[in-house]
């Protein structure tokens, strides 16, 4: 069976990346990593592509004199490589609606909260600020408003006593790391529908579990 040809775009660590790296490398997985984009040069997630033999090109924002030139760089990369699904894992550029609206349910993104609530940066020192007891990450369809999009996944993970936004970050990124490959997964078997704002999937069994923090 033909395998969902994905990109995975990064700015930085690319341990996300990683995590679809390595799921990929099972045989029975149903995508393939065909390209990774970097907008930055130095972005440490390049090495994980290239140590996997997947090709890589850089598109430096700071090259282009709009935003709209990007992403049609973007956009021409993509298509150019036969993209069936773009997969943002710590890309750190806005897109324009135009781009957005051109992928649209072909573009999933990783946030580190449980959506609606943390969107934007600093995720984890807002989290713990609001005094939250439960964080966690979130899968979702990319739309034009930022952080907002049918949600494909999500896990939550208690926040402890004594953690700062490191030692929260660290326990959602490991959550981060089960989730991506799930929902592409999820994407690439065909199970999933789109329904106004939310995603359906079929076939999969729902959680029945319950997080309570504190523990009573
Ligand atoms: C992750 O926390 C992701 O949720 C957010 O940016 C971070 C990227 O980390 N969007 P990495 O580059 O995948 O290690």
């Amino acid at each position: 069976m033909a395998r969902l040809k994905l990109a995975v775009l990064i700015s930085g660590r690319g341990s996300n990346l990683q995590a679809l790296i390595d799921a990929a490398a099972a045989p029975d997985y149903p995508a393939e990593i065909v390209l990774v984009l970097s907008n930055r040069p130095q972005a440490q997630g390049l090495a994980h592509a290239a140590a996997a033999g997947i090709p890589t090109t850089v598109v430096d924002h700071k090259r282009f004199a709009e935003r709209a030139l990007f992403d049609a760089e973007l956009d021409r990369l993509l298509r150019g490589h036969g993209i069936e699904l773009v997969c943002l894992a710590g890309f750190m550029r806005l897109l324009t609606d135009a781009f957005v609206e051109a992928w649209t349910d072909r573009m999933i993104n990783i946030h580190p909260s449980l959506l609606p609530a943390f969107k934007g940066l600093d995720t984890h020192a807002r989290a713990l600020a609001a005094g939250v007891r439960v964080a966690g990450c979130t899968v979702h369809f990319v739309r034009p408003e930022m952080d907002e999009g049918p949600i494909l996944i999500q896990a939550a993970v208690p926040v402890l006593p004594g953690d700062d936004a490191a030692a929260l970050a660290a326990r959602v990124l490991a959550a981060e790391h089960r989730c991506y490959p799930q929902a592409v997964r999820w994407i690439a078997e065909g199970r999933v529908r789109i329904d106004g704002s939310r995603a359906l999937i079929d076939g999969v069994a729902p959680a029945h579990h319950i997080l309570i923090n504190p523990g009573a």
